[in-house]
């Protein structure tokens, strides 16, 4: 584990001589570690940086709701002297086009490829939020919005969450599992849970998808992923972790359970199961060693998350999206130095 001021330890998640340049997946980060250390050291002294954005601005657009992500990216652009323009297009602005040669006689008005450009003239760093539609898993899965984004903005792109992934919020998390874990043995691996929850609506598998690829390619935990049958997320992400559907098997000795619901992969987008037993309680904790439960929020209370595990000391949600702050300024900041 990583403390501040403690040398960087080399893992397998490093690529030398690669920049962060934008903010897309686990794959645009040459050093995880560098990152995690990064925004400890900015929790700790969050105005150290305070120029390195002077002048520059970010457009946070928005074509879906947020609460952390868009204030959390906000004040960490503040921190270091950025600019910061929200604008919720999925609700102000023009309705947009993503499709090339797209024939646009229905209800779309501005196609990305007019818009994104100026974005690009307006703003040093765009940073989007989107959804996946949950019908057409090939359409999601593409990517299509986020991607488009990038090719015709010509400026540096950051996710806030896209149709697949949630990388913001998964740097956050190993922000937060880094800066509790303190093992009675040196070096001790923790072990981390990622453990399916039923909500009411079918919800996106980014959190789930992003959480499996970040902590994979971190490398340094017991991971293991429990979900009812016919929950399996895409490979691409989890694979190198232990999958099982039985929870309590997975819960055993955990260090962490990571809390999340997700609707099936396979049959798209679909509930197949909103079985209540699968939702954590003070009991099924007692199997785990005293583990700590985190959650990205919003949480629906006693479907996903039941009361006295939100309200009780294990709970780490409210820290976890404190530090939303120190993931995002981590991010623009190397951004920042990688752009100049
Ligand atoms: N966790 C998260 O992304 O929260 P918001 O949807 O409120 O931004």
């Amino acid at each position: 584990m990583l403390h501040i001021n403690q040398p960087f330890i080399h893992h397998n998640n490093k690529t030398p001589n690669r920049k962060l340049k934008q903010f897309i997946s686990v794959d645009d980060v040459p050093d995880i570690d560098h990152l995690i250390n990064t925004g400890l050291q900015y929790k700790a002294d969050p105005f150290r940086d305070q120029t390195l954005g002077a002048r520059k601005r970010i457009g946070c657009l928005f074509l879906n709701p947020s609460m952390r992500t868009r204030l959390s990216t906000q004040i960490a652009a503040q921190n270091l002297g950025m600019e910061a323009v929200v604008f919720n297009v999925g609700n102000e602005g023009w309705a947009l086009e993503f499709e090339e040669e797209a024939i646009m006689s229905g209800n779309t008005v501005e196609h990305v490829k007019d818009a994104a450009p100026i974005f690009g003239k307006y703003f040093d760093i765009l940073a989007i939020r989107t959804f996946p539609s949950l019908k057409n898993r090939d359409d999601d899965y593409s990517e299509l919005y986020i991607k488009q984004f990038i090719k015709y903005a010509g400026i540096p792109v950051v996710s806030l969450e896209s149709a697949t992934l949630h990388p913001l919020q998964s740097l956050t998390d190993l922000i937060t599992i880094n800066e509790t874990f303190k093992p009675a043995t040196p070096g001790r691996k923790p072990k981390i849970v990622l453990s399916w929850a039923p909500h009411v609506k079918p919800l996106p598998q980014c959190v789930a998808n992003s959480f499996a690829q970040w902590i994979n390619r971190w490398g340094q935990a017991d991971f293991v992923i429990t979900h009812p049958e016919d929950y399996e997320l895409n490979e691409d992400f989890t694979r190198g972790a232990h999958i099982t559907h039985n929870q309590d098997e997975a819960l055993k000795d955990a260090d962490y359970v990571y809390v999340k619901n997700w609707s099936t992969y396979n049959d798209y987008g679909k509930i197949y199961e909103s079985d209540p037993q699968w939702m954590l309680t003070n009991k099924k904790l007692e199997q785990t060693n005293n583990a700590r439960v985190m959650h990205c929020l919003p949480v629906r209370r006693n479907v996903e998350l039941s009361d006295e595990i939100l309200d009780g000391p294990n709970s780490l949600v409210t820290q976890e999206a404190g530090n939303r702050v120190w993931a995002a300024q981590a991010v623009l900041s190397e951004i920042l130095r990688n752009n100049g």
